[in-house]
């Protein structure tokens, strides 16, 4: 493949040796793919985690973390005490970063806002990302269910959610999807599925958080409802994973996440038999994944999970797509470029360096977004 760095755009697909000869100084790259695509993170945060994680590496578990006043909640003070710009700030210069690493589009959740203000504003920093052609490519997803605002009886805060608010974002354009944590300390099948089908009638697709802790039976929801993706699914049932396949929706495997809680695997060869569509993404977010690499996730989805370098590789790039509803990646001659060099020697060898993947550059619709 050669790429015209003048004008951004692809104008050779092929064996270097049928390449047209070029007077222009020319670099050599061993790799070139699609720029990844990162399909699940919390990217929006502000603050730290960092008490929590020593907790958690000495046996706290999630739920008792979430108890003592940490987890989300910790994270929803910090939003609510920065201002909009502040949140712009830290996710301007997250997704820099995320960037350097090979990503050129990112799907980023509010849901650390809580309250409808805290939403709004976390909403808002997000589409002010997504505005910014000089930043990976932002899918504005708000998590309408995460946790209930303190204070705030639990079925005020899903009404408020899902009466108040998702009308407003629907209305204002504030984001492209919706999200809920669909879970055995989370919220229920009952209100996730209130939250989708108000959200078909509003034109919104939707993902969910399913069976990160408990099958409670939101892969099944997920099916029912058409959405996106499930996302987690450490524990997902025949059943679950059939009703996945039979309606596309596409399973997103969260590795970092699995590996901070020490969890064991999704059923990864359940998924392969019953022909689910398999995506790998960071989960970046300050409590279980506390990272911006998406090449580590690739990299313990490989070690972690068995997946082969295919898989992984499709499942953050034409999976992924897929699972945002974005066109499918292609290398075609002619084409703005939205590909990632890397000083690698084959796609075998992206899964090795962990987190630390060597990028060239990362091209967006023929603009250069970083160099290594
Ligand atoms: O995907 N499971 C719920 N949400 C996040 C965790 C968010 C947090 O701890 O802040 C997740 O793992
Ligand atoms: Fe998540």
């Amino acid at each position: 493949m050669v790429l015209d760095a003048e004008n951004g755009r692809i104008v050779h697909v092929g064996a270097a040796a049928s390449a047209p000869a070029y007077d222009a100084p020319v670099i050599r790259v061993g790799l070139v793919t699609p720029a990844l695509i990162d399909a699940h993170t919390h990217a929006a945060w502000v603050g730290h985690r960092h008490a929590e994680f020593i907790l958690r590496m000495q046996g706290a578990d999630y739920v008792t973390i979430a108890n003592a006043g940490g987890g989300i909640v910790r994270s929803h003070d910090a939003v609510l005490q920065a201002s909009e710009d502040e949140i712009f700030d830290v996710l301007r210069a997250r997704l820099r970063r995320m960037a350097r690493q090979g990503v050129g589009t990112v799907e980023v959740k509010s849901g650390y806002g809580l309250t409808i203000e805290g939403e709004r504003k976390q909403l808002r920093a997000i589409s002010r990302a997504a505005s910014d052609p000089s930043l990976p490519r932002v899918v504005r997803t708000f998590l309408a269910l995460h946790a209930v605002a303190p204070g705030v009886p639990r079925d005020e805060h899903v009404r408020r959610m899902i009466e108040e608010l998702l009308p407003e974002v629907a209305r204002e354009r504030l984001a492209d999807r919706v999200d809920a944590y669909i879970d055995a300390h989370a919220f229920t099948i009952d209100e996730g599925e209130r939250l989708m089908s108000r959200a078909e009638a509003l034109g919104l697709r939707c993902t969910l958080h399913a069976g990160q802790f408990a099958d409670v039976g939101a892969a099944e929801l997920a099916a029912r409802r058409g959405a996106q993706s499930a996302d987690h699914l450490e524990h997902l049932s025949r059943n679950g994973a059939r009703a996945l396949a039979a309606a596309g929706v596409r399973a997103v495997l969260l590795p970092i996440a699995s590996y901070t809680l020490r969890q064991a695997p999704p059923p990864v060869a359940l998924l392969r038999e019953e022909g689910v569509r398999i995506v790998v993404a960071s989960d970046a977010n300050p409590g279980t994944a506390p990272t911006e690499s998406l090449p580590l996730a690739l990299a313990l989805a490989v070690r972690e999970y068995g997946l082969n370098v295919d898989e992984a590789l499709t499942g953050a790039t034409v999976e992924a797509a897929a699972a945002l509803g974005l066109p499918s990646p292609a290398l075609e001659v002619g084409a703005a470029a939205t590909l990632t060099l890397w000083d690698l020697p084959h796609e075998n060898a992206l899964v090795m360096p962990w987190g630390a993947p060597p990028v060239v550059e990362v091209w967006r619709a023929g603009v250069s977004l970083a160099r290594g």
